[in-house]
């Protein structure tokens, strides 16, 4: 895979396909980690004389414009970066867009408005996106992939284009990578996962490939319910994926079989329903109660205090740690400790530790954390679980080409 390196950029328009996907409370960014990953590349190649095109989605609009997910609040803060002003377009492929990338000098940056704006991005129609390529291809004359966290969608942006002009790996793509080899050729053993989000079904593809690598898998976040539902719980109102149970208890069976140590949570944090996340007004029937005493009507939203303890023992020895997914409803205090207590969990081992994952990345910082303390924190989340699924990633494998 070809570097920045290799590319002459001095004089040339290039197209830079980032992840700036960044978490927006209206125009508000309230994690620009995404924002900050991307800036050394955008950097270099300024640096070196290149007019840099930046492009990028955000969130999922439907194939047309819509305000709510629009990239201009990015603009401001990547320019704020960046040092740099950083020119916006009000379009993908339109008159703006053009006109913005004609005007720029060596040395200048601009940033396109979200490429979902545009039905081709997403279409799963080759011809479709195809053509949508062709137009980004345009405004171009060299390619640098740096949007890890989007490498698993095969979008127009990011599988097509590459073929379309001569291209080459970013800054960012070529450390994410490197630190995902770590946890996948020659890891340092103990190897923990951990492992939470809200649903088992987002996770099966991974967790089949970690029985045969990981040696311990801590369960937490909406999924823990599914596993306690497999081990024969009652799990009250709180998440469950029914068709997932036996999943779960297929897992926990091989588990067994493979050595692999699967840890579930004992007790957890629960409410009557679910707790106002803006306001932030305490959880209606907030307890601490143990797993097998999750009352009817109650909703699981954190693991409890006792898992907590546990978890950060199973951590406190391993040498590689790779974690995915919150804990809990960290966005509310009341159910922030879990996921308190992993990342503190993992800054206290001696592990090589990757948080991967937009929500538990976003989670730490959010939680006031130093993100320079952990080993890496992956801009992706999606893109990083595909990756330790083993499975090929378009946008991967189109630099590659
Ligand atoms: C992410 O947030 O995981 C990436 O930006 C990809 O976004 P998507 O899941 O909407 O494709």
């Amino acid at each position: 895979m070809k570097t920045i390196d290799d590319l002459d950029v001095a004089g040339k328009r290039v197209f830079v396909r980032a992840d700036l996907n960044v978490p927006l409370k209206g125009d508000t960014i309230t994690d620009d980690g995404r924002i900050r990953a991307v800036a050394p590349t955008i950097a270099k190649l300024l640096e070196r004389g290149a007019k840099v095109v930046v492009a990028s989605h955000l969130g999922r609009p439907k194939g047309e414009p819509d305000p709510q997910f629009s990239l201009a609040p990015v603009a401001v803060r990547l320019g704020e970066i960046l040092g740099t002003p950083v020119a916006f377009a009000t379009d993908t492929v339109g008159d703006s867009a053009k006109a913005t990338v004609a005007a720029l000098g060596d040395g200048e940056v601009t940033l396109l408005e979200n490429l979902r704006f545009n039905a081709g991005e997403t279409s799963k129609d080759d011809a479709e996106r195809g053509a949508f390529a062709d137009q980004l291809a345009a405004l171009a004359d060299l390619y640098v992939g740096d949007g890890f966290g989007a490498v698993h969608r095969k979008h127009a942006s990011v599988f097509d284009l590459p073929a379309r002009l001569p291209h080459a790996a970013g800054l960012l793509i070529e450390k994410e990578l490197g630190v995902l080899k770590r946890l996948t050729e020659d890891v340092a053993r103990p190897y923990v996962v951990v492992l939470g989000g809200s649903k088992v079904s987002d996770k099966v593809g991974v967790i089949e490939n970690l029985l045969g690598k990981a040696d311990r898998i801590l369960i937490g976040g909406g999924m823990m319910f599914t596993f306690l539902a497999a081990q024969g719980h009652s799990v009250g109102a709180s998440l469950l994926q029914e068709d997932q149970i036996p999943v779960a208890q297929d897992y926990l069976a091989r588990g067994k079989e493979a050595g692999v140590e699967f840890v579930i949570p004992v007790d957890t944090a629960v409410a009557g329903s679910f707790p106002d996340l803006k306001g932030g007004t305490p959880a209606e029937g907030f307890e601490v109660v143990g797993v097998e005493a999750i009352p009817d009507g109650k909703l699981g939203l954190d693991i409890g205090p006792e898992t907590a303890r546990l978890f950060a023992e199973k951590l406190a020895d391993a040498a590689t740690v790779f974690w995915n997914g919150p804990m809990g409803v960290f966005e509310h205090p009341q159910f922030a400790d879990g996921t308190r207590a992993v990342a503190q969990a993992l800054l206290d081992s001696k592990a090589f530790t990757v948080v991967g994952g937009g929500d538990s990345a976003a989670a730490v910082r959010i939680l006031g954390f130093d993100e320079n303390k952990f080993g890496h924190i992956s801009t992706g989340g999606g893109a990083s679980l595909e990756y330790l699924e083993g499975k090929t990633l378009p946008g991967i494998a189109a630099l590659e080409g």
